[in-house]
């Protein structure tokens, strides 16, 4: 595809944003850039961008032929991909399959805790905020979504969990938690949207329980690339 890449959008943590010759679309590039704890944390992960730009385009073209539509348009070199233009929905939905993080601190379950059920929940995206979770009544309240947008992305969330879980267990990886992000596109419709990568997902080893993603950052745990680089080749054999 031939798009120009014209001036820069924004910058976020992990990735900058261009604009392109075509309105409908931009630019992603992908950074080595790493920060935890509300940016302060930080550091480099040495390749970071190269894996998360390959491993979120690979996840997410898996999903489309299931039937969930993404931004994905096409990657056109290690570190940048074209993707549609949203409105970012800004929200950051989770979905935990196994107790870990922030949700074992605040209800004292023990990481690794097998739970009943899927939780799902909403963190507002609001930086200065520390992006505080909220449920589905300050969403609407706050018009943050649509009651039809909110199902919408809800239906779509515990979907690619499902999609998500099993394919990745053939590659021995436990899905244990994700968060992900959705768009508005011009015409209205939701499409998933931001990256599904080791920066956004735990992965655990389903053999060995290894923690194959940011909580190596996050924690100290050391071999940070090697787990980055172990996902991209159990998913993609590179
Ligand atoms: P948490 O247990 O720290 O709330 O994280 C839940 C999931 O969300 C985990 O897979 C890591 C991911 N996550 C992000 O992608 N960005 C963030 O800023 C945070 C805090 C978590
Ligand atoms: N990326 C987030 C930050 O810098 C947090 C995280 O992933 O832990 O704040």
């Amino acid at each position: 595809m031939k798009v120009q890449k014209l001036n820069q959008l924004y910058e976020g943590k992990a990735k900058k944003v261009f604009e392109t010759s075509d309105p409908e679309l931009l630019i992603v590039d992908y950074k080595d850039d790493a920060t935890a704890f509300n940016g302060l944390k930080k550091g480099t992960i040495e390749s970071k961008g190269i894996v998360n730009n390959k491993v979120s385009n690979f996840l997410m073209k898996m999903l489309e032929e299931k039937g969930i539509p993404t931004h994905l348009v096409e990657e056109i070199s290690d570190r940048e991909t074209i993707v549609k233009r949203v409105t970012i929905v800004p929200l950051e939905v989770i979905v935990r399959n196994i107790a870990a993080g922030s949700l074992s601190k605040r209800l004292g379950l023990p990481e690794g805790t097998k739970m009943k059920r899927t939780v799902l929940e909403f963190c507002y995206k609001d930086d200065a905020l520390g992006d505080p979770m909220v449920n589905e009544y300050h969403i609407l309240a706050m018009d943050l979504a649509t009651p039809e947008e909110l199902q919408r992305i809800s239906d779509y969330a515990l979907a690619i969990n499902r999609i998500l879980s099993e394919f990745l267990a053939q590659a021995k990886i436990e899905l244990i938690d994700f968060k992900i992000e959705f768009g508005r596109t011009s015409d209205g419709a939701i499409i998933l949207a931001d990256e599904i990568s080791p920066d956004t997902c735990r992965f655990w080893d389903s053999e060995t329980g290894e923690k194959l993603d940011k909580d190596r950052f996050r924690r100290d745990l050391g071999n940070v690339e090697g787990a980055y680089r172990e996902i991209m080749h159990r998913l993609l054999g590179l």
